[in-house]
């Protein structure tokens, strides 16, 4: 379907290949092609070449699998009339990389911007997994804007310990409550967290992993249902062949991601995030993907657009259940499916499939309402996330799908929004400062504390750390007491449980009003006006400014140095700043 007539243009690859008036140059840029095996006659006939930005590695285990499956994406571009040329992505492992993977989002990013503009590739298949492999691939597909379409590896299966589902790092969290609480010994800490992890894929709870992966569907930059589907399953195979045909069509068809994302496909993202309990990641990377592809987006979109959204997945950490019956329940389209017919959702938005998101969305509702529930009948109402501001910081997040009934009857009304809670702030400079103090009698934390984090941002930490899901000291959790209500300028794992005011900005290190908060100050926070504020008056916080700000760690790298130089704060995606104007590079070919 694809021979090389039928595509009514010339390609971006034969400006390389196919060059007439760089013949010298086109016999070097052949030559070396022809290492990975490929013919002349092949790079010179005008098909596209679509390369695989391959994210799997030893060293990015969550996406290793994607070796295999770039076999099928190989196969699908091949019989689409496509070349496939694989290359390596920087790899973003989110467990294992310090301080921490955050760090290099934006290094992925620059470094695929460089490969997509500067390579001879008509269009790329981005394989996804891991939290950031996500967001930082879609990110530089859109800065490039060449065709481009999203293929994640999905989720581990379901973990099972002693007849329970454990889920990736929501065991963890909830293993070190009953550790702390001594309920449980190291051995089975251990093993429960080693069972929740049975086979190759990324994070089986609604971490950041299936929550980006979730949004990328959402947003329409990856074909219906390719979220979802388990690792190990036979239909990831077949996705990745389907994935591997659309690529090429894409190029036919030359439908780009500025084609895709727009706002409208933005704030169905939101939407869906609040449907799915996603992870409050999701904030930061859905505003960084806004901002490459152009797309104004609000940090006020979240609670306007994302708050009234009702809990429908019934997964983890928010839900019971794993990636496993998520997938068989109907997975990302049938929660949209739900938010379409109760027109919370834009249909009309077109999608990498070549339909709109309506079409894409016939016939997907879903038959097991014990993990999808119907609109009507949800989970949990108001499950987006709460936007809250005052003199602590300019601009937080609150993810209310996994505030429990209990915190929610301590805080708030039965209309979600009111209540206001008081506390006595507990400060930590750093997690190394939690760990260190947090079982100190001396500090006094009782039911009523807030416990504070700062210095964990994208400058201080740098590159913004997942600490801000403090667990209270174990005094309480052995009397059952297994939250407190805890502020940061930092972020929380998307697996956690937590009802954490997080993403806080701007950041203590970048002089936010955390910098001026001291353990003993009482904090407001007021969820009826959507403020938290330090009950300290202007002259006070004046005097502490002359304190100056929390000591900060140099920079350990070359590349933490040029990342604070350059970072933007939580609410505007922590991007690099000025990139964004950058856009649709490949519009201008890169001189020879
Ligand atoms: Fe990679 Fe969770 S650590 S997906
Ligand atoms: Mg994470």
């Amino acid at each position: 379907m694809t021979e090389a007539g039928k595509i009514p243009r010339r390609l971006r690859s034969q400006d390389w290949f196919d060059n007439p008036d760089h013949l010298d140059l086109t016999a070097l840029y052949l030559e070396r092609f022809m290492n990975s095996g490929v013919t002349p006659e092949e790079l010179r006939g005008g098909k596209p070449i679509i390369g695989i930005a391959q994210s799997g590695s030893d060293i990015n285990p969550c996406n290793r699998h994607h070796l295999e499956l770039a076999k099928r994406l190989r196969d699908g571009i091949r019989d689409a009339g496509g070349i496939p040329i694989e290359f390596p992505t920087h790899p973003l492992f989110e467990n294992c990389k310090r301080p921490t993977a955050a760090l290099d989002r934006n290094l992925a990013y620059l470094g695929l911007v460089e490969i997509l503009y500067g390579y001879p590739l008509d269009g790329v298949v981005l394989t996804t997994g891991c939290d950031k492999t996500t967001p930082s691939a879609l990110m530089a597909a859109s800065t490039v804007d060449i065709p481009a379409i999203v293929f994640s590896g999905g989720p581990m299966l379901d973990g099972w310990h002693d007849g329970d589902l454990v889920g990736s790092g929501t065991v963890i969290w909830r293993s070190r409550r009953k550790f702390a609480a001594g309920e449980i010994s190291r051995e089975e800490f251990l093993e429960a967290a080693l069972d929740s992890a049975p086979s190759i894929g990324h994070c089986n709870t609604m971490g950041t992993a299936s929550t980006m992966n979730a949004m990328a569907e959402a947003l329409g930059m990856s074909l219906t249902g390719c979220a979802a589907i388990p690792a190990a399953y036979r239909e990831r195979g077949q996705m990745a062949y389907r994935t591997g045909l659309r690529a090429v069509e894409l190029v036919i068809d030359d439908i780009k991601p500025s084609d895709i994302l727009t706002r409208a496909a933005f704030l169905n993202a939101i939407r869906v995030n609040s449907a799915i309990g996603g992870s409050t990641n999701a904030q930061p990377h859905l505003m960084a993907m806004a901002k490459h592809a152009g797309v104004e987006l609000f940090p006020d979109d979240w609670q306007t657009e994302g708050y009234d959204i009702p809990l429908l997945a019934n997964v983890q950490p928010a839900g019971a259940y794993l990636g496993e019956r998520f997938h068989r329940a109907g997975g990302v389209p049938a929660i949209m499916w739900e938010l379409l017919q109760a027109n919370k959702l834009d249909g009309s938005v077109p999608t990498v499939t070549g339909q709109t998101m309506a079409d894409n969305l016939k016939d997907r509702e879903s038959t097991d309402r014990e993990v999808i529930k119907p609109f009507a009948e949800p989970l949990k109402e108001r499950a987006g996330f709460l936007v809250l501001k005052g003199n602590l910081f300019d601009f937080a997040i609150m993810k209310m799908s996994v505030v429990s009934e209990d915190f929610r009857r301590r805080y708030l009304s039965e209309q979600g929004r009111e209540g206001i809670f008081e506390g006595k702030a507990v400060v930590f400079d750093g997690s190394e400062d939690y760990h260190a103090r947090i079982n100190d009698p001396a500090l006094g934390i009782d039911e009523r504390t807030i416990l504070v984090i700062r210095g964990a941002g994208p400058l201080g930490w740098p590159g913004s750390a997942e600490v801000v899901n403090m667990q209270p000291p174990d005094h309480l959790l052995k009397r059952g007491i297994v939250s407190l209500p805890t502020i940061g300028d930092g972020r929380q794992s998307g697996t956690a449980d937590s009802p954490s005011i997080l993403n806080a900005a701007p950041e203590s290190a970048a002089g936010g009003g955390l910098a001026y908060v001291r353990t003993g100050d009482t904090i407001r926070i007021d969820f009826n006006q959507g403020r938290c504020d330090m009950l300290v008056d202007d002259g006070e916080i004046e005097r502490r400014r002359a304190d100056g700000l929390p000591p900060m760690r140099p920079s350990a790298t070359p590349w933490q140095k040029l990342y604070r130089q350059t970072v933007t704060q939580l609410a505007d995606g922590a991007t690099i700043r000025d990139a964004e104007q950058f856009r649709q590079i490949a519009k201008t070919p890169p001189r020879h």
